[in-house]
Formats: C-alpha cells, structure tokens, sequence
C-alpha cells in the first residue's frame, strides 16, 4: 500500500463537486486501500477522495476509539466505514456545535454545527447497498467527509468566521479556561 499526498485548498480539485464512482475494478479497490493507509498515517478519522485529488464520490471513515476505566484504548472498538456514492436521506433537527479539523487544512480547527443525527444511504467497495444510522461524533465525521464530495470545507461553516483558530491558540485559549475544554476532532 502507498502513501497519497493530501491537497490543500489551492488545489481547485478540493472544491469541485466529485463524480460518481460507477466501477468497483481493482483500480478502485487500490485507491481504497492506500486512502485508509493514508488516514491511518496521518491520525486522521475521515478522507475523501477529492483530498487525495480523486474526484470521485468516496470516503472512508475510521471511528475514535473507545477506552476502558483506565483510559487504555479498547481493542477493535473503531470502525471502519468505505462509503461510495453517499447521500443523507434525513437528517435530525437538533443541531450540535463541535469543533472541527482537516488534513487539508493543517495546523487549525474552527467550531461547526450539525445536524446530531443522519440516516445515510451508500455503497459499501463492493458495490453493496449500506443503510446506515449515525449519531454524535460518527455523524459529524459522516458529513464533514459527505461535504468534502461537494467541494465544501467546514471553513464555509463556522458557527461564526471568529471561531477559527491555530491548534496551538485553541489549546492555548482552552487550557487558560475554567470550562472543560472541548473535544478537538481531527475530522479527517
Ligand atoms: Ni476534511
């Protein structure tokens, strides 16, 4: 498996809208492959084609981990999801504000609401129909990368353009803070 370059948004390929993926050849099953070990590498929870300048309507998406009581990471407990030609069939009214990152926008996060809850329709890299139900972080991560087939950054959807932020005045800002400090997610 290879290790793709991520583009940043002076690629115009981050801003158009992806074309349907239409074969599941091995072409595909390659660029698949080397797009988890590209998120993987780089800690990431979600890419999308177009990331690594493919404009094609895929992502895949790897759930945070969860830990046991103390705090050591539970084994096989993230899941993987390869999602092609995605749509959310309904989304939840109740909207959440959570904070954001990108691999193509590295070095800063910025606050974004969604919706709390999507039901999204899908192939799986075989070309198998997916229904799936998501809620929470998993839903958040689900749009982020659906947004991502449509040439929109979550920099077009800041609660407010203020609320963008280095990583490091984020940290900065939080830790002098009495709040908990939100969870920074690395969205892909
Ligand atoms: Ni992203």
């Amino acid at each position: 498996m290879t290790q793709l370059d991520i583009i940043q948004p002076n690629n115009p390929t981050l801003r158009k809208r992806a074309r349907p993926v239409t074969r599941f050849d091995d072409s595909v099953q390659e660029l698949i492959d080397n797009m988890i070990e590209t998120m993987r590498a780089a800690s990431g929870v979600g890419l999308a084609a177009p990331q690594v300048n493919q404009s094609l309507r895929l992502a895949v998406i790897e759930t945070p981990p969860d830990f046991d009581q103390e705090g050591q990471e539970i084994e096989d407990s993230r899941e993987l999801f390869v999602i092609i030609n995605p749509e959310i069939t309904w989304k939840s009214r109740k909207m959440v504000d959570g904070i954001e990152g990108c691999l193509s926008i590295p070095g800063y996060v910025g606050e974004v609401s969604r919706h709390e809850a999507v039901r999204v329709q899908a192939l799986d890299r075989r070309g198998k129909k997916l229904n799936l139900r998501l809620k929470d972080w998993t839903a958040r991560i689900f749009q982020h990368e659906i947004d991502h087939l449509n040439g929109v950054l979550y920099i077009d959807r800041l609660t407010d353009p203020e609320n963008f932020w280095t990583e490091e005045a984020f940290q900065k800002q939080f830790a002098d803070d009495d709040e908990e400090q939100p969870i920074v997610i690395e969205a892909d």
